[in-house]
């Protein structure tokens, strides 16, 4: 046997955990449920759009406060644009992040639809954080490098959890309104430097000055 073999058959691969790929954070109470898809219904519903994303059939969606680009191996190069300014909402999604310690850069509500099995794209820093906000299947994948998610939890709304979106995720099972806000952190990673994600955001923010007089007004909290 030669030190490989050795190697080989004394190894055991390390066994997923869940908590590598996903971390439920609280339950919302049902008032607080109530609350923040009241002013969904009321803020967000008229600015709602088809997604675009061959992922998510049917589902509807608008970004806060900036929409971020979905680069693909062959574009890379896509701006980002500004979203939704809705002061209610950031407000309730920025006290809720600092409550978890996350720090919220964009986030993409959206409303009905699955969402087939991806991983989030450069823009996004490992960890994000998700908010269920009605019935659905919520699938991970426990391991970085599955193509498809081994774990299903089932969630009733409430849920508030971070997950790492590079690790392949999907929405299944969905009941008509669901509501879900993702919520994200730029990335500062190699990858996001060298397709410039922080030279795109900084374009667009001193192109449209009212996105970034938006965002510098919850630096303070
Ligand atoms: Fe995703």
């Amino acid at each position: 046997m030669s030190t490989s073999d050795d190697f080989l058959a004394n190894y055991s691969p390390p066994i997923s955990k869940l908590e590598d790929a996903f971390i439920q954070l609280e339950t919302l109470s049902k008032d607080e449920v109530s609350y923040i898809t009241n002013l969904l219904n009321e803020q967000v519903v008229p600015h709602l759009v088809p997604d675009v994303s061959n992922y998510a059939p049917g589902r509807m969606r608008v970004w806060m406060p900036y929409e971020a680009p979905l680069d693909s191996p062959n574009s890379k190069s896509r701006p980002f644009t500004p979203g939704l300014l809705s002061h209610d909402i950031w407000q309730w999604i920025v006290n809720l992040c600092a409550k978890h310690q996350f720090q919220p850069d964009t986030c993409l509500i959206s409303k009905n639809g699955s969402i087939k099995p991806h991983r989030d794209t450069t823009y996004a820093s490992s960890w994000a954080l998700g908010i269920n906000l009605g019935q659905c299947n919520w699938n991970i994948a426990t391991q970085r490098d599955l193509q498809v998610p081994d774990h299903t939890m089932h969630f009733t709304g409430g849920e508030v959890f971070n997950f790492d979106c590079k690790h392949v995720h999907s929405v299944t099972d969905v009941i008509p309104d669901r509501w879900s806000i993702n919520v994200w952190s730029i990335a500062d990673t190699n990858a996001a430097r060298s397709n410039n994600i922080q030279g795109r955001l900084n374009d667009m923010l001193d192109a449209n000055e009212n996105v970034r007089i938006f965002i510098e007004s919850y630096k303070i909290l």
